[in-house]
């Protein structure tokens, strides 16, 4: 829903119609009526307020009006703080928000209302919530200890606060500094009927438990003291004793320590305890007036709680020590004095201990100094008073609203007008209520009340409120918004509402009648050094912290400066920190004295529009413009919604700006050029400038997004690309190198291979190929070797007889080791035969001679053979008979036997010695010893043998010999093979010749012309013994059985 649609009269008091005070308090009635509680005047919010929850509140507020403009939605605070927040952020304008009305018109309220929609649109994030939360639960935390409940709020502020809430660039809280004015500490020690005293002290008693009571030695029950009003001890919807809770818990959100906490309760108590210390009149007789303690318990118990002798708090409060340059004076003080000493010690200790809580909450919130900040100011400070009895705090409370509305006029009214003109824009001039003189009446530095109060306090000699009225009096005589009795009487007026010991002030929102008893005092606002003193020396370290001044040995005689000079000063500060911001105004307005819910006083809201000035206010809203700005910022702002000035712009400020609006085809009516800024009217305009802007910069947005969204992906495109390159090229490389290596190392077998071939064919000639032959042969030699050696070792014996031999160990050497045999055989043999005598040689030879002839072919040789030779069977050399029958015969006898002679003729045998010579074989009778036959050997031309064992032989004689003519002989000898043998021999020596042995069964047999052929045959073995058996087988054969 717009503004424009908003059905319940007029939201914005701009477009009332007609523009009179009439329709203006029936418009805002109408709203208030229909819970429609806020209304605007263009920008500055009018709250009226409702004494009831309305279900306007909360995060869905919040959430809608963050996404709206100012003027899309109904008037509502949120839409202000929304606007001032924004401006703020995006902006980058310091922002502040003035909240005024009177007490209980609800700005308080609206300062909450508009830190928790703060709290709620700016940044997140833990950092930024805890700096939240901190800066919110400031609020329950000072309501406690500086509010109250009077007769016109149950919920007064009775301290004013300015709180600057610091952002960082993004809009992010980053903490805050509060400032606090002035706390009405009078109501420590007395409330007026009906008002109560400050909440803390109810919330203790009803929210302590029982455990901490007793620590703090305190009694539940209210009545118990003093300076709590013991009519009013509840207010109705106020838990007091959940509130506490809510405080402590507060207080450790922000940051106090739990000893901390503990020292202010103990504080606080102090005070309500130091309100039950009562005091008695000890006045002497003799005149001198005193005072004392008429219970001790209650000075006793203070002093162990804060750790001070009782007797020197009882001093502190009854006596007074002055003390001059040369000389200290103690005196005592009166009944009076003394119950005037002890509240300004209470009223001391509680303000101070409230100013210690406010900069204990800065230490918490406060921005570091380095950071460059964004601040967004709250003022709440308490609002206009016209009481019954209006005193000192009244008057400087109105003379700081007197400020404030200076601020609204200067920096809506006037400074507006004064703009048009200096910027030459046709203006004509609305007339308003300037309530300069009035501030000037106030805090002028010479003729100004405060500044004569000060006067007043300091000047020697007698002084006192009534010399100080008389002087307001003489001064301000003629002064149109000063009145007194002295004044009236001076006019001839009658006014039976003005005291005697008052005077009046004509301030802006109204008339309002101080009485000037005790402004010098509480302008002085002294506190005996002995009291200071006395809370310096407590044991307690939170109370000493607040009485610095205390310390002994620091005896400044220097005044400190007034209450009033104090104001003055803090309030020209918060002056001037407002005017170097950017104002956002909620007028708050009470619209019934009785805090009652729907009831709306055409009286009492028309007085708060006058004295707010809201028709003139309306008056300078239409007739000027809603929004004005230098052509730079301006152009720079929406220089983007031109053609021609987007993106660059070479020209001047003004034409720029004029090209932009005149592209947008505004209306003229719209639009005021002044001198160095652009005016416009509507604030409609305007919003449509930013509903532009804001379409225009998604635009922009979207480009820029673009662009760089192609950018960056040109740019990682890029970034692969020169990876993916110089990854494969590493990676080619790599593998080029892996196979070069592999190439390589392949080469380099080949290579090693072929050096190695060839060398080892160089080399072959030179070792490898005779190795095995080497071996072989080394091997051969040494198994050679070792057979031999083995041979020698184990050669068999030297007899020839022996004929064994070992056998090779392989078979290679099977035809040496038959030739050794041999060898050895042979060796043997020769040296058998060397050691031969020559006889045994003789015989052997024989032996050989007869081997020869008859090895093999006759089969009595071989047992011939072991037989010797004898030669000699007849005994021949003992007998010199038969060496006669040898005659003549030269030489040894070779042979002498006896043989048979086989006849011839019949085949008998007949005995025959036989000898044979060298040249002769001799056939002797035996008989006939004389008879005896010669043959020569040489004649004898065949001997034939029979091949058996017989000893039958043949002599066949040549025929021409002389014997032969006899014919052959036919022997048998024992001894035939011997026989043969040395025949064969002698035949031999004799003539050269070998005898022919013909050894064969069938032989012939020459007698003289005849020859007789002899056959013979072999009888049964064994059957004759040698004896042989001839058999005549006619005349021409012989048979012969052997
Ligand atoms: N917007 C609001 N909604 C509901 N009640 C309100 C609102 N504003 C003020 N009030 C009521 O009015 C009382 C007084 O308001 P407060 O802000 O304390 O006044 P001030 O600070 O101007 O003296 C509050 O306690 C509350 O009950
Ligand atoms: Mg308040």
């Amino acid at each position: 829903m717009t503004l424009m649609e908003d059905s319940v009269g007029v939201g914005d008091l701009v477009l009332l119609e007609p523009l009179e005070e009439e329709p203006l308090l029936k418009n805002l009635q109408l709203r208030y009526e229909n819970k429609e509680i806020y209304t605007y005047i263009g920008n500055v919010l009018i709250s009226v307020n409702p004494y009831q929850q309305l279900p306007i509140y909360g995060p869905e507020f919040i959430a809608k009006y963050r996404d709206y403009t100012f003027y899309e939605l109904k008037p509502h605070i949120y839409a202000l703080a929304n606007v001032a927040y924004q401006s703020l952020r995006d902006r980058d304008r310091d922002q502040c928000i003035l909240i005024t009305g009177e007490s209980g018109a609800g700005k308080t309220e609206a300062s909450k209302l508009v830190m928790s929609y703060v709290a709620a649109v700016c940044g997140k994030g833990e950092q930024v919530n805890s700096v939240k939360e901190q800066l919110l639960q400031s609020n329950p935390v000072l309501e406690a200890f500086g509010n109250a409940k009077t007769i016109r709020n149950n919920n007064s502020s009775r301290f004013g606060k300015y709180m600057d809430i610091e952002f960082d660039f993004k809009g992010s809280p980053l903490g805050g500094v509060i400032t606090n004015y002035l706390l009405e500490k009078s109501r420590v020690v007395k409330q007026l009927e009906g008002e109560r005293n400050f909440h803390i002290f109810y919330q203790l008693l009803a929210g302590a438990d029982a455990h901490l009571l007793e620590a703090l030695k305190l009694e539940r029950d209210t009545s118990h003291y003093a300076y709590l009003n013991q009519k009013v001890s509840r207010v109705d919807g106020m838990d007091d004793a959940s509130n506490f809770k809510s405080v402590q818990n507060a207080m450790t959100v922000i940051g106090f320590s739990e000893t901390e906490i503990q020292q202010v309760l103990e504080v606080t108590a102090l005070v309500l305890k130091l309100g039950n210390v009562e005091l008695a009149d000890e006045s002497q007789t003799n005149g001198i007036s005193a005072s004392g303690i008429r219970d001790e318990r209650g000075v006793q118990e203070i002093g162990e709680m804060i750790g001070l002798n009782s007797e020197e708090l009882e001093k502190a409060l009854c006596s007074r020590t002055m003390k001059t340059a040369k000389e200290e004076v103690v005196t005592t003080l009166n009944f009076t004095q003394a119950q005037y000493a002890r509240d300004a010690l209470a009223k001391n200790i509680y303000s101070r201990l409230f100013n210690w809580i406010v900069n204990r909450i800065n230490e918490s919130i406060k921005v570091g100094s380095g950071e460059k900040k964004k601040v967004m100011g709250v003022l709440d400070i308490y609002g206009f008073e016209i009481l019954e009895d209006n005193s000192f705090e009244q008057f400087v409370i109105n003379y700081c609203n007197e400020k404030l509305q200076q601020v609204f006029i200067e920096m809506t009214l006037k400074e507006e007008q004064e703009e048009y003109k200096r910027e030459g824009i046709p203006w004509t001039k609305v007339d308003y209520f300037d309530n300069g003189i009035i501030c000037n009446l106030i805090e002028n530095n010479q003729q100004g009340i405060l500044a004569m109060l000060d006067e007043e306090c300091l000047r020697p000699g007698v002084v006192s409120d009534s010399t100080f009225l008389v002087k307001l009096n003489q001064v301000f005589s003629k002064h149109g918004y000063y009145e007194s009795k002295v004044t009236q009487n001076a006019q001839r007026q009658y006014d039976h509402t003005m005291g005697l010991s008052c005077f009046r002030i004509c301030h802006y929102a109204g008339k309002v009648t101080y009485n000037v008893n005790s402004f010098i005092d509480k302008n002085n606002d002294l506190l005996f050094r002995d009291l200071s003193q006395a809370m310096w020396k407590a044991q307690h370290p939170l109370l000493q912290s607040l009485f610095p001044e205390g310390v002994p040995t620091q005896t400044s005689l220097k005044r400190p400066p007034t209450a009033g000079a104090q104001f003055k000063s803090s309030v020209a500060i918060l002056m001037k920190n407002l005017y170097s911001k950017n104002p956002n105004y909620i007028r708050c307005i009470k619209p019934n004295e009785h805090q009652q819910r729907g009831q709306f006083s055409s009286e009492l809201v028309a007085v708060q529009t006058r004295y707010l000035g809201l028709l003139e206010n309306v008056r300078v809203r239409r007739a000027g413009y809603a929004y004005r700005q230098r052509y730079g910022p301006f152009l720079e702002r929406y220089r983007l919604l031109g053609r021609s000035t987007w993106p660059r712009w070479n020209g001047g400020d003004r034409e720029g700006v004029e090209k932009v609006l005149g592209e947008l085809s505004l209306s003229s009516e719209e639009l005021a050029f002044g001198k160095t800024k652009i005016f416009i009217r509507s604030p409609k305009t305007l919003f449509y400038l930013e509903e532009k802007r804001r379409l225009r910069l998604q635009q922009l947005a979207t480009l820029i997004q673009k662009i760089y969204r192609g950018w960056r992906c040109r740019t990682h495109y890029q970034l692969m690309r020169k990876s993916q390159i110089l990854i494969s090229s590493w990676f080619r490389g790599n593998m080029q190198k892996k196979r070069y290596a592999k190439i390589k190392a392949s080469v380099v077998l080949i290579q090693a291979f072929v050096r190695g071939w060839k060398a080892r064919k160089d080399y072959r000639k030179y070792f490898r190929s005779g190795a095995a032959l080497t071996l072989a042969d080394f091997i051969y030699k040494s198994i050679t070797q070792k057979f031999l050696l083995g041979l020698r070792n184990n050669l068999p014996s030297t007899n020839i007889l022996d004929r064994t031999w070992p056998a090779a160990p392989y078979r290679c050497f099977n035809t040496a080791n038959q030739e050794l045999q041999q060898l050895f055989y042979r060796w043997k043999c020769k040296r058998f035969r060397d050691r031969l005598s020559p006889k045994q040689v003789e015989i052997l030879k024989e032996k050989l001679c007869a081997s020869e002839l008859f090895k093999g072919k006759k089969a009595s040789y071989p047992q011939s053979v072991p037989i010797p030779f004898c030669g000699d069977y007849l005994g021949l050399q003992g007998n010199p008979k038969l060496q006669k029958l040898k005659g003549g015969e030269e030489g040894p006898v070779l042979m002498a036997d006896t043989v048979k002679k086989v006849n011839r003729g019949n085949g008998k045998t007949s005995s025959r010695i036989l000898l044979l010579t060298k040249g002769h074989v001799i056939l002797i009778d035996t008989k006939k010893s004389q008879a005896k036959t010669v043959i020569g050997l040489d004649s004898v031309a065949e001997v034939s043998v029979t091949s058996f064992k017989d000893g039958l032989f043949s002599l066949h004689l040549n025929e021409i010999s002389s014997v032969g003519s006899r014919g052959d002989f036919l022997l048998v000898s024992e001894h035939v093979i011997e026989l043969l043998t040395k025949m064969y021999q002698a035949v031999l020596d004799a003539t050269q010749r070998q005898l022919l042995i013909s050894v064969t069964e069938k032989f012939s047999v020459r007698f003289k012309e005849s020859s007789v052929a002899v056959k013979v045959i072999q009888g049964p073995e064994g059957d004759r013994n040698g004896k042989l058996k001839c058999k005549k087988k006619g005349s021409r054969c012989l048979e012969v059985t052997v």
